[in-house]
């Protein structure tokens, strides 16, 4: 009996931290393993747009694992500057963005909405530097 005991208490010591947190899993980029969200109210409101329209591709060790990325990364990695649109590749790159370069993101997906633009500008133009 007391070795059953021990056998479980062992179990139960080795299994609880593989339960607990999240798996980084290098093989697949799953993106919801991949790290945290944060950031302001503003940026939480443009990375759900962004989870749904970008990364799907861009999860990719070449594209980075943008919907792992918190705003910091965002703005270290140079995709957004701190309220400037033009200055914003992120933005810029979308097709139908309203600055006067032309954009062709989503690669071959749909556009993304006028409300979706407004997400996304209010997030950059809300960053303070
Ligand atoms: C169907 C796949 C696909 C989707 C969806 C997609 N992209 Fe891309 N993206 C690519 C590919 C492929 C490239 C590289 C070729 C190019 O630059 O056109 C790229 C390049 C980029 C780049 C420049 C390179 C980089 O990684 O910095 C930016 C910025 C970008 N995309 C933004 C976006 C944004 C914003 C969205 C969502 C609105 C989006 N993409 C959705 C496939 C995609």
């Amino acid at each position: 009996m007391n070795k059953l005991i021990t056998a479980v208490t062992l179990m139960l010591l080795f299994l609880g931290p593989i339960g607990c947190g999240k798996v980084y899993n290098s093989s697949t980029y799953d993106a919801s393993t991949y790290g945290s969200a944060d950031g302001s109210a503003q940026f939480l409101a443009a990375k759900t747009i962004i989870k749904n329209s970008c990364a799907n591709c861009h999860t990719r060790p070449s594209h980075e694992a943008w919907s792992g990325m918190s705003e910091k990364d965002f703005i270290s990695k140079g995709l957004v500057a701190a309220g400037n649109l033009a200055g914003s590749s992120l933005y810029t790159k979308i097709q139908g963005n309203r600055t006067s370069t032309p954009g062709n993101m989503p690669d071959g997906g749909s556009l993304l909405t006028g409300s979706e633009l407004d997400t996304l500008e209010s997030w950059i133009l809300n960053i303070t530097p």
